[in-house]
């Protein structure tokens, strides 16, 4: 079964039909497909090109061939090179040579460009939901940990103590860029290429607008040869998934050291770690190590589609079938590391205790000292001086920078008198920081608000 062959006198050589095959994956885009075809097929009758009798009995195939499809009672054969070519098949096998008639002023290009438009706007919003259920898991834990004290870092060294429901939260605002970004992305996907044909638009009085309106697009194209040509819509959506990678992975990078001995911060919930095979004590985090893992895959899904992309002259090239796999792939890696990701983070225990004590470790509290000075009329530039030789004079005497004597801190500096202890705490510290999207509690109570509140505007669009 072939849908070109008149001018060939022979069939395709072996090796040329394994090469050319892409029904093993193309087949996942064969109900949006139909649907296009029933659009086309009434687009042709109100041409005159089918018959109302016809359009009757083309339509009825199509449903009878979708839920066959649906059910798995048809399938593609080895003889079909693609989605296109197995469903014409079943067309002909149910309305024999009525079968043929749908064909007329369509091509695959302008068929697979706008199937595979349909595929991703329903599955956009199945990542988005993923996406949003492990964003709400994060922002569960974070609501628990408004007031829990942490030591935040820089360059992985003790920096100034947060809370962390801050440090959560920090990973819950590019998951919501990401649910923006798939939207956007949706928006500008949202253009019809049928009706284009191979790329020069039909002799027959199609109807590209109602088409697009009946497959629920906003428009159709504007331009047939751009229609066939443009693959912006999978590159976008790659990058998008990429970038969305690499969010998980380094929230996964951050369990994977949370979770390990020299932190003891978070334990996983046995149904979510995993042990070994040879050290009984094992208990592995390697749903974070596999959500950083996969990020290799998602980034390369973007390069190898631009770099298929970046030679091709106009209009569509065979080399665009290799779009399909890369954006499938996204697909199935997010399906499957979003939820696993998910349930980590909602039955995680956080160990409140050791965050406790880990948050004024490093001499954290060095900065509330240098500010206290500065509010006390010593320029910054001073005050870092200063707070460095502190900082140094304690290295040697092993001690926290509250426990300096007096005398000590009035060798350092004139301008260090006890009363700077008042600052050395880790509760002084964070209850300084009040203003908007600091790490105070009583800021990151309202960040974690209006976060609450963003969630649940995703809510409809998300399914
Ligand atoms: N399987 C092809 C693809 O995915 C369908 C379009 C084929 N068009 C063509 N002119 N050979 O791109």
């Amino acid at each position: 079964m072939k849908l070109w062959g008149g001018r060939f006198q022979g069939g395709p050589a072996e090796a040329l039909a394994r090469l050319s095959v892409s029904v093993h994956f193309d087949w996942r885009l064969a109900r949006y497909d139909i649907a296009g075809s029933r659009a086309h097929a009434r687009v042709l009758a109100a041409a005159g090109l089918l018959t109302p009798d016809e359009l009757g009995q083309v339509l009825a195939a199509l449903d009878d061939l979708d839920a066959a499809v649906e059910t798995g009672t048809f399938r593609p054969t080895v003889e079909d090179e693609d989605v296109h070519t197995a469903l014409e098949r079943g067309l002909l096998e149910r309305l024999g040579a009525l079968g043929g008639k749908l064909r007329a002023g369509r091509s695959r290009n302008d068929q697979v460009a706008t199937d595979l438009r349909l595929y991703l706007r329903d599955h956009a919003r199945g990542v988005a939901f993923l996406i949003k259920e492990l964003a709400d898991a994060l922002t569960e834990q974070a609501a628990r940990h408004v007031d829990t004290p942490a030591p935040g870092m820089t360059h992985v060294q003790h920096a100034q103590p947060v809370v962390f429901g801050h440090w959560l939260l920090a990973h819950v605002h590019p998951l919501l860029r990401d649910l923006d970004r798939l939207r956007d992305w949706d928006a500008r996907a949202a253009v019809s290429p049928l009706g284009a044909g191979a790329l020069a638009g039909s002799g027959l009085p199609l109807d590209p607008p109602q088409v697009a309106k009946e497959l629920g697009f906003r428009e159709s194209f504007a331009n047939s040869m751009d229609a066939v040509s443009d693959r912006d819509f999978v590159a976008e959506f790659l990058f998008v998934t990429a970038l969305l990678g690499v969010h998980l992975s380094r929230l996964g990078e951050e369990v994977v050291l949370w979770t390990s001995q020299e932190f003891g911060w978070v334990e996983l919930d046995d149904a979510f770690a995993t042990g070994s095979s040879i050290m009984p004590q094992k208990k592995n985090a390697d749903i974070a190590e596999l959500a950083r893992g996969k990020a290799g895959r998602l980034i390369g899904g973007l390069v190898s589609v631009l770099t298929m992309l970046k030679g091709l002259p106009l209009t569509y090239d065979r080399d665009m079938q290799e779009d399909k796999e890369p954006v499938f792939d996204a697909i199935d890696t997010l399906s499957l590391v979003l939820p696993a990701l998910t349930g980590m983070i909602s039955t995680m225990t956080v160990r409140v205790d050791r965050l406790a004590k880990a948050a004024p470790a490093g001499f954290s509290l060095a900065t509330e000292v240098a500010d206290w000075l500065v509010r006390r009329g010593v320029p910054f530039r001073d005050a870092h001086e200063i707070t460095g030789q502190l900082v140094a004079l304690c290295a040697v005497r092993e001690c926290e920078l509250h426990e300096v004597s007096d005398d000590d801190l009035a060798s350092v500096s004139e301008h260090l008198t006890p009363e700077v202890r008042d600052v050395l705490t880790v509760r002084e510290a964070l209850a300084a920081r009040i203003t908007p999207g600091s790490t105070g509690p009583g800021p990151v109570a309202e960040q974690l608000s209006k976060v609450v509140e963003q969630l649940r505007a995703w809510h409809e669009w998300a399914s």
